[in-house]
């Protein structure tokens, strides 16, 4: 019965995780539309020019950037950017998506 149980919270656990993490192609989609206007979002690519803020590419560079800090980023109202409102699940996919940047 104890085995039943933890395997279960393990499994749960599991599927959690995945969920945090969100879908890399959600997300390429989602910045396709969304921030493509001022940020270069392609793998490699760097700035578009001096006067446009960091590329996607970057940004994934940073040591800090991580899940949390994305997440944190989307939530703050931030002066330049304009508030896109994202679901929950939307940040997670955008930030899966910037952060497979990293491991490549
Ligand atoms: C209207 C232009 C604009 C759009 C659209 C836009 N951004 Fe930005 N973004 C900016 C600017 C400008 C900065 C640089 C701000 C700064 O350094 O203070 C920035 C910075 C960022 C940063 C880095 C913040 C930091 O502290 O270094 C992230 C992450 C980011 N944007 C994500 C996104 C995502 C994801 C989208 C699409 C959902 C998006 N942006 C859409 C203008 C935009």
């Amino acid at each position: 019965m104890r085995l039943v149980l933890l395997a279960s919270v393990m499994l749960t656990a599991s599927g959690a995780l995945a969920q945090e993490l969100g879908d890399p192609a959600a997300g390429q989609w989602l910045a396709q539309s969304w921030c493509t206007e001022c940020h270069q979002i392609a793998y490699g690519r760097t700035e578009i020019s001096v006067l446009k803020p960091p590329s996607f590419y970057t940004i994934a560079a940073r040591t800090e950037v991580t899940p949390l800090w994305l997440n944190t980023f989307f939530q703050t109202p931030h002066p330049v950017m304009p508030n896109i409102i994202l679901t929950p699940s939307q940040r997670d996919d955008i930030a899966a998506y910037i952060l497979d940047m990293k491991r490549r």
